[in-house]
C-alpha cells in the first residue's frame, strides 16, 4: 500500500511556506556570491552524468525542508513498495514493475507469489534471437530477400519511447532502417509505406492491449498493403511480429504467436520501452546496445533505491520541481536538450510526466486543491533559442528549465560542438544573472547611444534574471547513459506523484475522448444530419459531411 498523506498538512509544508517568503526575495546571483562551495554542494555526479542543480532558488535550508517533506510523505516506503511489486497502481489493481524489466542483477522480483525474472529473461532471449537474425540477414522475407526496413506500428507508450531512443542512439544504427507509424491519420502510414518494398519490410505491431483503435487500423492497413504487394496470408509470419500483453488478440489478428513478444500488465505503457516494446530499439541499435540501455537504467534504479535523499538525484530533482510547482506556482517545465539526437526527449516525457501526474483526485478519492503535474515541453537547443526563449528570459512566467548536453559529440565537425556547448553554458548563466538597468545603460553608452535613446531603449533591454535551471552534462550520449537519464526522469515523476498523493500509473483521463470518438464514428457514415450533440459539435459534424 502507498502512504496516504496530504502533503499540505505536513510540518515541512508549513515551514516551506514561511521559508518561501524569504527565498522569493533572494537573488540567485547573491546565493552564488555568498557561497564559494555552492556548485560543489548542489551538484552530483552519477557515472558519466553530472547533475548541477545549484542554479535553483534554493538554500541548504530549502533542501533540508524539502527532504523533510519527502520523509513526512513516507517516500522511502513508497519506493520499496514499487520495487517490491506491491499493487501501487491501485485503481487498476496492478504492480508497477518496469524496474524488473531492467533488473540486470537478476534478483528475484515476486509478482503474485512468482518470480517474474525467468519470464523477463526468456523474452529478452527471444528478442535477442529475433533481432540478431533480422540484423544479420538470416531472417528472410517471403521472396527470400533480407529485411531492410522495419515499421513499428504503435501509439503513446508503444511509440514515443522507441522513437525517442532510436533517434537518440542513431549513431549506433544497424543496417536496418526504422520507421514509426502512430497517427490514425492515413497520411502517416501512406507516406511511410511509399518508399518501401513488401518483400523486405518487417512490421512490428506494438500495443500493450492490442485493442488501441489507431494501432489496429494502421496494422490492418499494413497487412492489406503487404498482401497487395504479392504476398500470401502464409507469408505474414515472416513479416509481422506483435509486441503485446494480449496473446488472444494477437492470434486473432493472424500473427503467428511464435512472433509474439510478450510483456505483462505490471508494465505501464509509458514505461514500456524496456520491455518487448523495445524490440524496434534492439533492431535499430543491436541487442547488445539494448542491454546497455537496460544496464544504465538499472544502475539509476539502484542509485534511486539505495541513496539517502540528501544525495538522491531523482528525489532532489523531484523536490525542486515541487518547490516551483507548489510554492512559486510555476505551471510548466521545459526540457531543453542541446543535442539534436535528443530531439524527441521532451515529447517522450510529455507523455511520461503528463499522463502520469496530470491528475486532480488524490489517493483518497478526493478532489485536490493544490497544483499537481506540470506542463512539460521543450525543443532542442539552439533551435529553441530562436523561437521561445524570449519568453523564458523576459516573459512574465517562471519556467524552470532542464538543460541537457553531451560533452562529447558523435559528430565532431569543426567547431560545431563548441559553439553548441557555448550556448548551453551561456543560457543558464544568462537566465540566472540577467542584466540590470545600470548594465544596460553602460552597454548602450559604450555603443554610442544618446541619453535620450538610452532612456527610451533601456527598459526593454533589462533582463530580470533569477530564473532557475538544472544543467545535466553527460559525457556522451551512449545506450548506458541514456538508460540512466531516462530512469532518472521516470523516478522523478514517481517521487512527485507520491508527494502529491496521486496515482501516477493509471490514465483514466484519456478514456472519455476515446468513448466519444467511438460514438461519433458511426454517425459519420451516412449522409443524414446529426443532431445528438450540442449545437457546436452537431454543426461541425454536419459541415464536415457537407464538405467531404
Ligand atoms: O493513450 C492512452 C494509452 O493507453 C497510453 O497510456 C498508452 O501508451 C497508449 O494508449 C497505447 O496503448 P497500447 O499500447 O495498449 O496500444
Amino acid at each position: 500500500m502507498l502512504p496516504n498523506t496530504d502533503f499540505t498538512s505536513t510540518a515541512a509544508y508549513k515551514y516551506l511556506t514561511d521559508h518561501f517568503i524569504d527565498i522569493a526575495k533572494t537573488d540567485l546571483k547573491s546565493l552564488f556570491s555568498s557561497d564559494n562551495e555552492r556548485f560543489n554542494k548542489f551538484s552530483f555526479q552519477f557515472e558519466d552524468i553530472l547533475v548541477d542543480f545549484s542554479k535553483n532558488r534554493i538554500t541548504d535550508e530549502t533542501l533540508a525542508l524539502l527532504i523533510q517533506l519527502a520523509r513526512e510523505c513516507s517516500l522511502n516506503s513508497a519506493i520499496e513498495a514499487m520495487f517490491n511489486g506491491e499493487k501501487i497502481n491501485a485503481t487498476e489493481g496492478r504492480q508497477v514493475l518496469h524496474t524488473a524489466l531492467r533488473n540486470r542483477s537478476n534478483t528475484p522480483v515476486i509478482v503474485d507469489g512468482k518470480d517474474v525474472m525467468p519470464e523477463v529473461n526468456a523474452v529478452l532471449q527471444h528478442m535477442k534471437e529475433f533481432s540478431d537474425a533480422v540484423i544479420s540477414g538470416a531472417w528472410k522475407g517471403f521472396s527470400g530477400k533480407e529485411i531492410t526496413d522495419v515499421v513499428n506500428i504503435g501509439i503513446g507508450g508503444s511509440d514515443l519511447g522507441p522513437v525517442m531512443v532510436t533517434e537518440a542512439l542513431k549513431s549506433y544504427k544497424t543496417r536496418l532502417n526504422l520507421h514509426f507509424v502512430s497517427n490514425v491519420d492515413g497520411t502517416h502510414i501512406a507516406e511511410t509505406l511509399k518508399g518501401l518494398n513488401p518483400e523486405t519490410t518487417l512490421f512490428l505491431v506494438a500495443s500493450k492491449t492490442f485493442t488501441t483503435q489507431e494501432t489496429m487500423a494502421n496494422a490492418h492497413s499494413a497487412r492489406e498493403w503487404f498482401l497487395a504487394g504479392g504476398a500470401q496470408e502464409a507469408d505474414i509470419a515472416k513479416h509481422f511480429a506483435a509486441l503485446s500483453t494480449n496473446s488472444a488478440a494477437v492470434a486473432k489478428f493472424g500473427i503467428d504467436t511464435k512472433n509474439m513478444f510478450e510483456f505483462w500488465d505490471w508494465v505501464g505503457g509509458r514505461y514500456s520501452l524496456w520491455s518487448a516494446i523495445g524490440l524496434s530499439i534492439a533492431l535499430s541499435i543491436g541487442f547488445d546496445n539494448f542491454i546497455e540501455l537496460l544496464d544504465g537504467a538499472h544502475a539509476m534504479d539502484n542509485h534511486f533505491r539505495n541513496t539517502e535523499f540528501e544525495e538522491n538525484i531523482p528525489a532532489i530533482l523531484a523536490l525542486i520541481g515541487i518547490w516551483y510547482n507548489n510554492f512559486f506556482d510555476a505551471e510548466t517545465e521545459a526540457i531543453l536538450p542541446y543535442d539534436q539526437y535528443l530531439h524527441r526527449f521532451a515529447a517522450y516525457f510529455q507523455q511520461g510526466d503528463m499522463e502520469s501526474n496530470g491528475k486532480s483526485t488524490d489517493r483518497n478519492g478526493n478532489i485536490i486543491e493544490y497544483s499537481t503535474g506540470p506542463i512539460i515541453w521543450g525543443e532542442p537547443g539552439t533551435n529553441g533559442q530562436h523561437a521561445f526563449y524570449q519568453l523564458i528570459h523576459q516573459g512574465t512566467k517562471l519556467i524552470p528549465c532542464d538543460f541537457i548536453a553531451p560533452a562529447q559529440s558523435h559528430n565532431p565537425l569543426g567547431e560545431h560542438h563548441q559553439m553548441l556547448l557555448s550556448n548551453f553554458f551561456a543560457q543558464t548563466e544568462a537566465l540566472m544573472n540577467g542584466k540590470n538597468y545600470d548594465e544596460v545603460v553602460a552597454e548602450l553608452k559604450a555603443a554610442g547611444k544618446s541619453e535620450a535613446e538610452i532612456e527610451k531603449l533601456a527598459p526593454f533591454k533589462v533582463f530580470e534574471g533569477n530564473r532557475p535551471t538544472n544543467s545535466i552534462l553527460v559525457k556522451m550520449i551512449t545506450p548506458r547513459s541514456l538508460g540512466s537519464l531516462i530512469a532518472m526522469y521516470e523516478h522523478k515523476i514517481f517521487v512527485q506523484g507520491i508527494i502529491w498523493n496521486i496515482y501516477s500509473f493509471d490514465q483514466w483521463g484519456v478514456e472519455l475522448g476515446k468513448q466519444l470518438a467511438g460514438k461519433i464514428l458511426p454517425e459519420l457514415k451516412g449522409n443524414e444530419d446529426v443532431s445528438s450533440h450540442d449545437s457546436s459539435t452537431n454543426g461541425l459534424i454536419n459541415q464536415y459531411k457537407a464538405w467531404r
